[in-house]
């Protein structure tokens, strides 16, 4: 069920790197993009697929994981992701980087499902100069990249809570590394219900 794939679809910051993925299956990943739903379809969304290591370590270099756990270094050693999609936006096809935002949402979300299907995971990592990585990858000046997606094969147990009481949504760690993501309760999502 799909609902079991967004369930078990949990932003990942520890992997296997003993994983390796192929140029094809990172392709099919973007096979599966390309379907989705795009504003007006005018589909300005272009991806840059890294497996090779090479490519992995020029993105993986150039972005930040876990802001609210600054006292991390998170992934930590020996658990990084070991391919990358770097979703950007063909400027020559729209140059309005607002308006194609919610395409980058779905885009990812679907190349998350994708992978979690079949057994790995992933992470959507927003915080990055897009600068940065244009010029790290060398990609053509009509090439802004919008978010990274990373991937591998998940090596950390992640655990959803509720939000308590106080409101607080942050995602923390106890000392055994596990991972606890507190989300709302239905209740207080459904605005009429
Ligand atoms: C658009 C977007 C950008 C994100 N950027 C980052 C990021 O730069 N670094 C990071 O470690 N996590 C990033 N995340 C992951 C969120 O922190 C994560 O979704 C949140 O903690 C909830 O965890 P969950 O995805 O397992 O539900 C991003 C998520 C989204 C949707």
């Amino acid at each position: 069920m799909v609902k079991d794939l967004i369930i078990k679809n949990r932003s990942c910051r520890g992997y296997d790197e003993s994983y390796t993925f192929t140029e094809e299956q990172l392709k099919n990943y973007v096979d599966g993009a390309r379907l989705v739903a795009s504003t007006v379809n005018l589909q300005p969304l272009k991806y840059f697929i890294a497996w090779k290591k090479e490519d992995v370590d020029k993105v993986q270099c150039r972005i930040r994981w876990a802001r609210q756990l600054p006292q991390m270094t998170l992934p930590h050693p020996g658990m990084c992701p070991t391919g990358f999609v770097v979703i950007c936006q063909d400027t020559n096809i729209s140059d309005n980087l607002a308006r194609f935002m919610k395409d980058v949402g779905i885009a990812a979300q679907s190349i998350l499902l994708m992978a979690v299907e079949e057994g790995l995971g992933g992470c959507m990592i927003g915080s990055f100069r897009p600068d940065e990585i244009a010029e790290g990858l060398g990609l053509a000046d009509n090439l802004h990249p919008l978010l990274v997606v990373a991937l591998g094969k998940p090596a950390e147990t992640i655990v959803l809570t509720d939000v308590g009481e106080d409101g607080n949504t942050a995602y923390y760690r106890d000392e055994n590394d596990v991972h606890y993501v507190p989300k709302r309760s239905l209740e207080e999502l459904v605005i009429n219900g």
